[in-house]
């Protein structure tokens, strides 16, 4: 049964605030479990659908997976795992699924994976991914809508990626563990998330050097053994915690956070006249005095502004002072949010990638449909402080990364309600 948000204004939310495991990290980690055909046990797994959709799919090829939610630790166990060939119904519900085709062929020698389509954000291809593939050696063919690829074993080549796509740094870094010889990837993407797996796969015996530099050296090895990782947090869901801070003029301390891997939200936060300390302790958002004014920003692949954070912060630019310009230069299709902040009273107008946005004093409720799953966290930032009840229906998209969004919120002092549709 579908379940909408009813959020009432909350006033500044206080208190604190743990950050989960990085949704973004573990996909990729449990992807590449089935490198190793053994037992892996993956610790600060965040409880998401995502994280579920992903589990079911690594099970449906014959993996075991025993997760203890309450823990946040993931048994995955790989050794059974033979099936190359993997559900249409299963990768269709997360277009992460695709990450498993370098694993499965690096291991199996073959792989059958639904081509991901498009979604609300855009139409997201998967050519850099199949390119570093076919650089190795595979054999690539689209069949029914699936990409089959098949390689005796891969090769180690050296591999320049057009664009340093996260996904295609992921799928070329897990193949070439188990390559012969050295892959280098020129322009790889450097988010926290690649270190964070590369960092996953030298524990399990692969040779990945460079991560987190654009570029990365893999010396493959012949197996891959199980091991024990602990994931990061999520960046993306401090950032969303940051801006409910500030655009409610509260004073919130975000715990179990790496400040290295939120500064361009910090940075752009403070530009924003929004207090911002970190210490031992975590980063504390203090917005309590002043007025939010207007900062203009372009999204970047890390370490400029994350992509995953445009839409909430557009929400907080909603309600400065002055006019800001937030240009989207990742994904050729994210301002879904933009309509639903207007239904919400916001003065916002597209021009091609960008959203110039005039600051109101004051938003108001309506009823908005969350349309994916950053569009819908900003809905309900921009609700936080809305004059009188917003309804957010799709909130089945937020739940995919973000655990509990309502009750931590509501720990802070926000007014959410979470109905049954209809
Ligand atoms: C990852 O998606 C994240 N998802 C996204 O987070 C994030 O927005 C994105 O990286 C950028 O940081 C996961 O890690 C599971 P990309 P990914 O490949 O890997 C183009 C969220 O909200 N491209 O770096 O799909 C693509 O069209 C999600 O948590 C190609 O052209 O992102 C896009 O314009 C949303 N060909 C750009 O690169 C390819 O083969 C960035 O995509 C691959 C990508």
């Amino acid at each position: 049964m579908a379940e909408k948000f009813i959020i009432k204004p909350s006033g500044p939310l206080k208190g604190q605030v743990e950050i989960g495991g990085a949704k973004n990290a573990v996909l990729p980690v449990l992807a590449g479990s089935i490198l190793t055909g053994q037992h892996c046990r993956i610790s600060n797994v965040p409880n998401l659908s995502d994280v579920e959709s992903m589990s079911e799919l690594v099970e449906s090829l014959g993996g075991h997976i025993t997760w203890n939610r309450a823990k946040g630790i993931i048994d995955a166990d790989t050794t059974n795992l033979q099936k190359y060939d993997a559900a249409y119904e299963l990768v269709g519900k997360l277009r992460a699924s695709f990450l498993i085709i370098g694993p499965l062929l690096a291991r199996l020698g073959r792989a059958r994976v639904p081509l991901p389509g498009g979604c609300a954000i855009g139409t997201r291809p998967v050519d850099l991914h199949l390119k570093g593939l076919a650089a190795m050696g595979a054999e690539i063919e689209h069949v029914h809508g699936y990409v089959e690829a098949k390689a005796k074993h891969l090769t180690g080549a050296k591999i320049y990626l057009d664009f340093p796509s996260v996904g295609a740094t992921e799928t070329i870094m897990m193949a070439a563990t188990l390559a012969k010889g050295q892959t280098i990837i020129e322009n790889a993407a450097v988010e926290p998330e690649i270190v964070d797996l590369a960092n996953f796969l030298n524990t399990a015996g692969a040779e990945v050097r460079g991560a987190g530099t654009d570029t990365i050296k893999i010396t493959g090895q012949q197996g891959l053994k199980g091991t024990n990782h602990t994931v990061i947090p999520d960046r993306i869901e401090a950032g969303t915690f940051m801006v409910a801070a500030a655009l409610t003029g509260g004073d919130v301390l975000l715990t179990n956070v790496m400040s290295d891997h939120v500064k361009p939200v910090t940075a752009k936060l403070k530009e924003s006249n929004v207090q911002v300390e970190e210490s031992q302790e975590g980063i504390r958002v203090n917005a309590t005095s002043d007025q939010i004014i207007a900062a203009d920003i372009k999204t970047l692949p890390y370490p400029g502004f994350p992509t995953d954070m445009q839409a909430q912060f557009m929400s907080l630019m909603a309600k400065a002072k002055g006019t800001s310009v937030i240009t989207e230069t990742v994904f050729e299709n994210r301002f879904m949010q933009v309509g639903e902040l207007k239904r919400m009273g916001a003065v916002i107008k597209i021009e091609s990638r960008s959203a110039i946005i005039e600051g109101v004093d004051q938003l108001t409720g309506a009823q908005v449909n969350a349309t994916d799953l950053r569009a819908g966290a900003a809905l309900v930032l921009a609700a936080l402080t809305a004059k009188e009840s917003t309804e957010i229906s799709g909130i089945c998209h937020i739940d995919r990364g973000y655990h509990l969004l309502d009750v931590r919120l509501n720990q802070l002092g926000a007014k959410i309600e979470r109905v049954k549709e209809g």
